[in-house]
């Protein structure tokens, strides 16, 4: 019997993040699937102010994740302390054989970093529900915005805003806490 697709609210309770990647490759249908639905979300007006620059070289990502990783370690040590350590290669990107650059178009619309982050969501979730392990990664903005456009010619007229890395999750990962808190919902009736 085939498992039943999971439903969409399962979907949001039980991800996690993963920091560590095994490095198998994910198949070029899976990544279209992925990116499908980035271009697919919704925008304000539908402007769609979002460009994806998709990295399957698994190579050039540990390679910039060791740059940007060096001066984080610099800028902020302690940024990186958090994070559990369970042999990552770098703790930018964790090895993730699939990175998804997000680049909002500076001239767009007041929304459209809203709109990057409901991108950022669909993928997250496709990702997921295809069986793959996600991470969205701001600290590569923070330590390696230049690095990151030049890495990947991604223009003045754009801004790159966050990173997302898919793949399979190492058993080595180990998880860390994310538990929700539970006081921030007012129902007015
Ligand atoms: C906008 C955004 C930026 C994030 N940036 C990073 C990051 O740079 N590095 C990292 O390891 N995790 C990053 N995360 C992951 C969060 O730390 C994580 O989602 C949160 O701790 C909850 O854990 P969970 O996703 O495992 O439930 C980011 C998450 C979001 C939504």
């Amino acid at each position: 019997m085939t498992k039943p697709e999971p439903d969409v609210l399962s979907l949001i309770k039980n991800r996690h993040c993963c920091r560590k990647f095994l490095p198998f490759e994910v198949p070029d249908e899976h990544v279209e699937k992925i990116l499908d639905a980035g271009r697919s979300s919704c925008s304000a007006l539908n402007l769609q102010p979002i460009v994806f620059y998709a990295c399957k070289d698994r190579n050039k990502t540990v390679e910039l994740g060791r740059r940007i990783e060096k001066i984080g370690l610099e800028q902020m040590p302690d940024m990186f302390s958090v994070t559990p350590d369970c042999g990552q290669l770098e703790k930018i990107f964790y090895g993730a054989p699939l990175c998804i650059h997000f680049a909002v178009r500076k001239d767009g619309y007041f929304t459209r970093y809203i709109d990057c982050g409901i991108a950022v969501s669909s993928v997250l979730l496709v990702a997921e529900s295809l069986g793959y392990s996600t991470c969205p990664v701001a600290l590569g903005k923070l330590f390696g915005d230049q690095m990151v456009c030049e890495a990947f010619g991604i223009p003045e007229d754009q801004d790159y805003s966050l990173t997302v890395c898919i793949g399979q999750c190492s058993p080595e990962y180990i998880k860390a806490d994310s538990d929700r808190r539970d006081d921030n919902i007012i129902i007015v009736e």
